[in-house]
């Protein structure tokens, strides 16, 4: 069923449209939404780019990209699918492709006898975006019809830059043409099933908000550890890393949600505020901090990929721990760790609760400490460690958990369920999934000083074998720094 604030005509033109990003993400997602009956009556997919197609071509190419998502759907779903998408073939730089582009909408307006909604996806390289910014504006695609009417957005990818300086010219730049509320800052994580319940875990429920905070926590742990290499994603990872590549925004925005004060409501705007609020409290890391309190490692091999520098100083691995200055958080560590072939997928939020003193424990027995563990890969769910006493006479303790496992991931395609969602909210007009541009500027004054010192190369890099998490233990030593 498609709610009726999502059933407005709309015109999805997709830039870059042949490459990685619309075939992994964009288009599985869209199909999914399109067998599910999500999509709005009269919608539209125009793809946009350098290959010298027609509609034919591209919808051979659409059908390829969903054959493995297709497995028991009808002939019909998938040919009233394909009818959706249409080509334009054009150069990023061209004036008369943006002028074919436009007669193409017009076309298409006047046989829906509306002004359609446009959303401008951007699946390209940053480089481009203020290209086709620039190009959208003079040919007046990104004029809107009206307030109400015919809204053009446009939607954007990470990397926001390659640092603060070159993201704040992105902005700038997006800010002469779109307003805020017209920009969708894409960042998948915020369209998790278990980062979403973090703040229904957190502000719907009585159970530890209260004292949330350095009352309560010990320290924070986020690990996001990948089994997959950098695939085919050479010269773009040699050039980036995992600090920037998950690092600048992934891991710093499950930190905002972990530690952000409680909204007024849950209207965008406000969560929004209060994640750029939080961002603004991680303290810039000194040269100091730089050397005590990040570690980073490459995986053997790494650098006989295609497209990787021979002597690439990349890291595929690295540890920091970040500290707050927010009253409530003076104290508490949050560790990030997250890199490419680390074996198993592990990726989990662990929060360590305080030692209760005085504890009541048997004497000599375990370190009464309590743990919450929000999880997202292998399985979905949230445990609460405790401990208990043992049945029988004596008062001896054991540790047990509660769970609340919310699936099994197994099976789940990567990406698709997050881009339903942000698709569908970029069409209804909710920003809440998406960053602010406060945000994205916070987040590269936290990640710059790193990136800065690790080139001076204070801090050595470390590697590892493949497949192995060894090198786990060895970052666990910037643990005891102080
Ligand atoms: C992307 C990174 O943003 O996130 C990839 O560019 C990484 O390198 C991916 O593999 C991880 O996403 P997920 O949803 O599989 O955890």
């Amino acid at each position: 069923m498609v709610e009726p604030q999502q059933n407005v005509p709309t015109i999805l033109c997709i830039f870059g449209a042949t490459g990685d990003l619309a075939r992994v993400k964009v288009v599985p997602a869209l199909f999914h939404l399109h067998r599910k009956g999500q999509l709005p009556d009269m919608f539209r997919v125009i793809g946009f780019s350098r290959r010298p197609w027609g509609d034919a071509e591209f919808r051979t190419h659409v059908r390829e990209i969903i054959s493995m998502h297709a497995s028991g759907v009808d002939t019909a779903t998938i040919d009233s699918f394909l009818e959706r998408f249409g080509f334009q073939s054009g150069d990023f730089d061209e004036d008369k492709s943006y002028m074919e582009l436009k007669r193409t909408f017009d076309r298409l307006d006047a046989k829906w006898g509306v002004c359609a909604n446009k959303l401008f996806y951007l699946a390209v390289a940053p480089e481009f975006y203020t290209k086709i910014a620039t190009q959208l504006k003079n040919s007046h695609l990104s004029d809107p019809c009206g307030p109400y009417e015919g809204w053009t957005r446009i939607a954007v990818e990470k990397p926001f830059g390659h640092d603060a300086l070159s993201a704040r010219a992105i902005d700038d730049h997006l800010a002469m043409i779109f307003n805020e509320g017209q920009i969708y800052r894409i960042d998948h994580y915020l369209a998790k099933e278990m980062l979403q319940n973090i703040l229904t875990f957190r502000f719907a429920n009585n159970l530890f908000e209260s004292e949330w905070g350095n009352q309560l926590i010990e320290k924070i742990e986020i690990r996001l550890l990948e089994p997959l290499g950098v695939e085919k994603r050479g010269s773009f990872y040699d050039a980036t890393g995992t600090l920037r590549d998950v690092g600048q925004n992934h891991f710093l925005q499950i930190l905002a949600l972990l530690t952000m004060d409680q909204p007024r409501s849950l209207e965008a705007d406000e969560i929004r505020t209060k994640r750029a609020e939080i961002l603004k409290t991680v303290k810039t890391p000194t040269t100091d901090d730089v050397k005590k309190h990040t570690f980073r490692a490459q995986y053997k091999g790494f650098r006989d990929i295609p497209g990787v520098a021979p002597q690439s100083n990349t890291e595929t691995y690295f540890k920091v721990r970040a500290t707050l200055s927010h009253r409530r958080w003076k104290g508490v560590p949050i560790y990030m760790e997250g890199g490419k072939r680390l074996g198993d997928a592990e990726k989990e939020i662990v929060i360590t609760f305080k030692h209760r003193e005085p504890c009541v424990c048997p004497e000599g027995g375990a370190h009464h400490t309590n743990r919450m563990i929000i999880r997202l890969e292998p399985k979905e769910e949230i445990l609460i460690e405790f401990w208990s006493k043992t049945p029988g006479r004596t008062f001896k303790t054991e540790k047990r958990a509660l769970q609340f496992l919310l699936r099994e991931r197994s099976g789940a395609a990567q990406y698709t369920e997050e881009y339903e969602k942000m698709l569908l909210d970029c069409i209804r007009g909710d920003q809440t999934l998406f960053l602010s541009s406060e945000e994205i500027a916070q987040m590269w004054r936290y990640i710059d000083p790193i990136v800065l010192g690790w080139k001076k190369n204070l801090v050595p890099l470390d590697s590892y074998v493949p497949n192995t998490k060894d090198i786990l233990q060895i970052a666990a030593q910037l643990e005891t720094n102080n």
